[in-house]
């Protein structure tokens, strides 16, 4: 389904040298006998997760997709990054669809709420809250804003109708909350985090009320954990991809750059950041994840990719064969200069400037740049890509001897803020 090219950044006599600490490591994923044992759920839900319920989500999904014009995603972190970078890359950053899907509670910002709040007046509307802990602040304050509208607009009955929730099966506000107002929720398993979440019903909600096939999603992942279930360095691309960055990390790079050439990706970007991010960034360790979407910041950050500090390497995650496609026209004067042009595609021009800039990094900049090529993005597809990352993580941090699945770090700002704020106990 994709092709994962690290000979620029590794070399072969390289990667055998990890060896042993592989096969150490995947064992250990496979037995959960490491840091963070109880949370890796995620390992085998593509063919475990629960197949009733996923036939009452769908349905549900359906129901939201033919009686409402927008679904509201309440959700931040991990519960909310992997349903909107699939959105994004599966049905582009100016979407027609039907349904429209509009995210709150990833930000306290009062503007965007209240834009939000404000244009969500007039329209039918639909949630879908989403908060494995179910007392996370900023998904908390939007959910009640946005029950509130509801309620006022047609009602506490009508509103039962209009609320899908996710959260933990048995603990947490939000449960208890869905369950005294009636509400239908799909559990996030105990097992799986927030960021290694968005093959639950944490995406597959969203994503089925938006239409997209989450079946072949699952089949996709469920193809990656086969292929990926093995500690042979010669063929895993997951763990060559891992090694190739454990590799840049001891030799001096801080920073990883994703680089992508569409700006419905941009959004995976973002949902790697967290993923790495969140996941590696501990004591005082890890690569920091950073990301570009050219050819747009060729004319921004590009500058400081091709000649500044040399800090960082990239990974590139290129998309071969776009859905849709424009052909440059004739133009009988050619002031601009493009009859040149003439007839060929955007992703003719888009291919060329990767290759173009590749090379320049590669070469002139010195910068190393592994390549993952997909041929073309599907659901199938992306969910292989999602297990790809997810499994890829879980050895990177492993290979850090960090737990992949807790985030300390985060703590300590809700903590002061919770103190300012006056919650009672801190
Ligand atoms: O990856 C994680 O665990 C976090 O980013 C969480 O997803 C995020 O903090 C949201 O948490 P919750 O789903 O409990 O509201």
């Amino acid at each position: 389904m994709i092709k994962v090219d690290v000979s620029n950044v590794i070399s072969e006599e390289e990667i055998v040298k990890y060896q042993e600490k592989v096969t150490k490591i995947n064992k250990m994923i496979d037995e959960a006998t490491g840091l963070g044992n109880d949370y890796v759920g995620w390992k085998d839900w593509p063919v475990d997760y629960d197949k009733e319920e996923l036939e009452r989500l769908l349905k549900d999904a359906q129901y939201v997709r033919d009686n409402f014009d927008v679904l509201v995603v309440c959700g931040i972190g991990g519960s909310y990054l992997g349903a909107k970078c699939a959105l994004d890359a599966l049905k582009g950053v100016k979407s027609d669809d039907k349904l429209e899907i509009i995210f709150m509670g990833q930000t306290f910002s009062p503007n965007y709420t209240k834009q939000v709040l404000n244009y969500l007046e007039n329209k039918n509307f639909a949630i879908n809250v989403i908060s494995k802990s179910g007392t996370t602040t900023e998904t908390s304050i939007a959910f009640r804003l946005l029950k509130d509208l509801l309620e006022r607009k047609v009602g506490k009955e009508a509103s039962r109708k209009a609320i899908y929730a996710v959260t933990d099966k048995e603990k947490g506000a939000l449960k208890t909350l869905c369950n005294n107002e009636g509400y239908a929720t799909y559990v996030l398993p105990s097992n799986i985090g927030g960021r290694f979440s968005v093959l639950t019903p944490v995406g597959l909600f969203s994503l089925a009320a938006a239409g997209v096939d989450v079946k072949a999603m699952l089949e996709g992942a469920a193809l990656a954990r086969k292929e990926f279930d093995n500690d042979d360095l010669k063929k895993n691309k997951c763990y060559r991809y891992a090694v190739s960055r454990d590799y840049m990390y001891r030799n001096g790079k801080a920073v990883e750059m994703f680089v992508t050439y569409e700006p419905q990706m941009s959004q995976l970007s973002e949902w790697l950041k967290q993923l790495f991010g969140e996941s590696e960034g501990k004591e005082k360790k890890g690569l920091l994840p950073g990301s570009v979407t050219f050819s747009t910041d060729l004319h921004s950050l590009g500058q400081f990719l091709q000649d500044g500090s040399p800090i960082l390497f990239e990974t590139v995650i290129n998309v071969l064969n776009p859905e849709l496609d424009v052909k440059i026209p004739h133009d009988d004067l050619d002031l601009d200069g493009l009859n040149y042009l003439e007839g060929k595609t955007l992703s003719f021009v888009n291919q060329m400037a990767y290759q173009g800039t590749l090379k320049a990094h590669q070469e002139d900049g010195g910068v190393p740049c592994n390549i993952i090529t997909i041929d073309s993005m599907n659901a199938g597809t992306l969910g292989y890509l999602f297990y790809f990352f997810m499994r890829c993580c879980a050895m990177s941090a492993y290979l850090l001897e960090i737990n992949p699945f807790n985030q300390p770090g985060v703590e300590i700002y809700k903590k002061n803020m919770f103190h300012l704020l006056g919650k009672k106990g801190y």
